[in-house]
């Protein structure tokens, strides 16, 4: 549980939450030096949510507004209140399928993280791994970056690599990626709560590497 000197992370996300559930876990065992301050979802009963509520953490629906794609003036308001009022040091996107905009983005500066399943700059955008099978690409994976203007473009913190088989199927494949996502997500975010990465332009440097 987050305490009052612990590091604090607001989890934002859409859908299943299989990476927030491997982020808490890691929270718990003392893998990750932080607490889980707050967990945000645009869409009302997604698994995330019910997820950490499970685990008796503050989690909310708050309605993205109008657009599609992004959160509406009134929605990127609220987000940014929640988020600020729970007093996070560090925002971890976990599936939240929505791009951030202006001021959430001025609001959280270099404190926002998301994870990617590809290898980035390939495949960003929408369903990357059936655009790795349309490829035809022999190695894809998972990124976690830090979030900013651009879609799935920050710089970079870690990426694992996980091999498409002849016969994966969008299934198969998506699986063994989430697998490495729960690895290495925990591990990012772990790096960042214990001061260990600093940023120097596009490069992301880790102070054991
Ligand atoms: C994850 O595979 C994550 O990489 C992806 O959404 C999934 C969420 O799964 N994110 C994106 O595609 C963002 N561009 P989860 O809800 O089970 O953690």
């Amino acid at each position: 549980m987050a305490s009052e000197h612990k590091f604090r992370l607001g989890i934002l996300g859409s859908g299943k939450g299989s990476n927030f559930v491997a982020i808490a876990g890691a929270c718990a065992s003392g893998e990750i030096p932080a607490g889980v301050a707050l967990v945000l979802s645009d869409v009302e009963g997604s698994g995330i949510l019910t997820h950490a509520r499970e685990r008796n953490l503050p989690a909310r629906f708050i309605s993205p507004g109008k657009f599609r794609t992004k959160l509406d003036e009134d929605a990127e308001r609220a987000f940014v209140g929640a988020l600020q009022e729970a007093r996070v040091d560090l925002i971890v996107l976990a599936g939240f399928m929505r791009v951030l905009k202006g001021e959430f983005l001025r609001a959280f500066e270099g404190r926002i993280v998301n994870i990617h399943p590809s290898l980035l700059p390939s495949f960003p955008g929408l369903a990357a791994w059936q655009q790795a099978l349309d490829h035809g690409v022999k190695v894809t994976g998972c990124t976690v970056h830090f979030v900013d203007a651009g879609v799935d473009a920050g710089p970079i913190i870690g990426q694992q690599t996980v091999p498409v088989r002849d016969h994966d199927t969008p299934d198969s494949l998506i699986q063994r990626i989430h697998t490495a996502e729960h690895e290495l997500y925990p591990k990012c975010v772990a790096a960042i709560a214990r001061g260990e990465i600093s940023v120097q332009g596009r490069r992301v440097v880790w102070k054991k590497n």
